[in-house]
């Protein structure tokens, strides 16, 4: 028997938080399953060509992945998705496993991050053993990334079992769905917040957590709240950096793994 567990991400082209993000939760799967190899690939395939031409660095699509692991004749391999929706990056990771159904004696998949109920609250739970100690006027603001997918729905969502579990001071927005920061704006004037620390709610702190989220242009989040009177602080670590949320990824590949 040949056992492989395929850990697959959207990827990142910036070296330093794969470090402590993607590469760190490779070493924990290592770890958790000393009877597999371990392999990684990624959904997102400009990242993909960009660390090719940049770097000469080969990293597999999900596809690939299990092409590769076909030709290497494993015959058991369990997939893990590092994503944190169940969006269109998990849909790749499913077309792929479609595509290779019948090639293996098994062949699963585990969930994303947010998936259950339960997941939720772990997460938010993880997500704030990292939160800094806060005033009272000041109050957590998150960017998850968001999608038009209708798995966007996840973000408020996360906001509500934070509220559930008694933090009122964490909102939740997007770069690239909803809400958008003006209407965690709208949230932070009517709650009479004044300071901000913005975190990443991405699995890396890559482009988005350092242009859109902390950069110095005019649509970064951090110069608009300034703008809007806002004293701003970053917490710019990726959730990937997180112990919890690496172990909550292990939890999610499939039960019948033995
Ligand atoms: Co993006």
């Amino acid at each position: 028997m040949k056992k492989a567990v395929l850990v697959v991400s959207f990827g990142t082209s910036y070296a330093e938080t794969r470090a402590v993000t993607l590469d760190a939760i490779e070493q924990d799967f290592k770890a958790a399953f000393p009877d597999c190899d371990v392999f990684s690939a990624y959904t997102s395939n400009i990242i993909r060509r960009k660390l090719k031409e940049r770097d000469n660095l080969n990293i597999m699509s999900p596809f690939e992945a299990l092409n590769y692991l076909q030709e290497n004749n494993y015959d058991h391999v369990y997939v893990q998705s590092l994503h944190i929706i169940n969006g269109y990056e998990f849909a790749k990771i499913k077309i792929a496993l479609l595509r290779h159904k019948d090639n293996f004696k098994k062949l699963r998949v585990g969930n994303p991050l947010l998936t259950t109920h339960d997941d939720y609250f772990a997460v938010a739970k993880a997500l704030k053993s990292k939160f800094p100690e806060l005033a009272e006027d000041e109050a957590v603001v998150m960017m998850g990334h968001g999608t038009d997918h209708f798995a966007n729905a996840c973000y408020p969502a996360l906001e509500r079992v934070f509220r559930t579990m008694g933090d009122r001071n964490v909102y939740i927005g997007t770069v690239e769905g909803f809400p958008e920061i003006e209407h965690v704006m709208q949230e932070l004037e009517h709650d009479k917040v004044k300071k901000v620390v913005l975190i990443p709610l991405m699995i890396v702190s890559g482009d988005h957590a350092t242009n859109d989220l902390a950069g110095d242009d005019e649509d970064s989040w951090k110069f608009i709240l300034e703008k809007a009177g806002y004293e701003v602080k970053l917490q710019l670590n990726g959730m990937g950096e997180n112990e919890e949320i690496r172990q909550m990824f292990i939890k999610h590949v499939p039960r019948m793994y033995q």
